[in-house]
């Protein structure tokens, strides 16, 4: 069966509870979510609001963190079953801004992942390798790696069922998208390397978005990919317009799978 695309956006720390939910009203009024799955990943405090907003729509939300345990005295933090409780079926583990200036390590990102899963939230994995990276011919080995230890200890049948973002640091807020041939082959490979961690039947089933400058202009191309199965969309996502014209191309491309 073939797997449906999944278009998130990630607003990162954009929108109030106003704009959030105007936003919200004005995707609702203007997209075709028919066949494709559409997921909003906003700020902490406006989770609640847009939950509400897409209540009896298949628009779904996601936060763009939490911490691993339930509750206790972390200050600042938000767990899993908060996030349930507000209204989230997603959340975002491992951005490469918070891997940057928040010291997320691939360690923490599985801590994350398995306390996203013990509370039924899907996690969006985000993987993807920096510029000196990518230049020193490391991008295959930083995903693997990043890959690997994500979903160290998660059993085969709910890691099948998250999401993996294959986001290249240098390609995030900088208009500089991988080529289609480049994100694929890197998806490719992470269908391959989540395969040899669980099964072919697991590999052909789990999702892998890409992420990095998504644009209504390069969006049909680069999810007509076959290994690329949505897009996480940050800049391209905060007007309605825009991550329609995207929404609109994965349905296309979904049509035609
Ligand atoms: P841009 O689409 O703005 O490049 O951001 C991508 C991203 O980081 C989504 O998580």
């Amino acid at each position: 069966m073939a797997r449906t695309q999944i278009i998130a956006g990630n607003w990162k720390m954009f929108k109030t509870i106003p704009e959030a939910q105007a936003f919200t009203q004005e995707l609702i009024g203007s997209a075709d979510f028919s066949g494709v799955e559409v997921v909003l990943c906003p700020p902490f405090p406006a989770l609640w609001p847009v939950a509400q907003a897409v209540s009896g729509t298949p628009v779904r939300v996601a936060a763009q963190n939490l911490f691993w345990e339930d509750q206790g005295a972390y200050t600042g933090e938000v767990s899993a079953p908060m996030l349930r409780e507000a209204g989230c079926r997603y959340v975002v583990i491992g951005h490469s801004e918070r891997r940057q200036y928040f010291g997320e390590t691939d360690e923490t990102v599985n801590r994350k992942v398995k306390a996203a899963l013990r509370h039924g939230l899907t996690p969006i994995v985000c993987v993807g390798e920096r510029l000196a990276e990518r230049e020193a011919g490391e991008t295959f080995k930083v995903v693997e790696r990043q890959v690997n230890s994500a979903f160290e200890g998660v059993e085969e049948a709910a890691a099948a069922g998250a999401v993996i973002a294959y986001e290249p640091v240098w390609a995030i807020g900088t208009g500089r998208t991988a080529s289609p041939e480049d994100a694929q082959a890197v998806n490719s490979f992470i269908r391959g390397v989540f395969g040899g961690l669980y099964s072919p039947a697991a590999a052909e089933r789990v999702r892998i978005q890409y992420g990095g400058s998504v644009t209504p202009e390069n969006a049909a191309s680069l999810l007509a990919q076959p290994d690329i199965d949505g897009a996480l969309v940050g800049g391209a996502s905060l007007k309605a317009a825009s991550f329609v014209a995207i929404i609109d191309a994965a349905r296309r491309v979904q049509t035609a799978r």
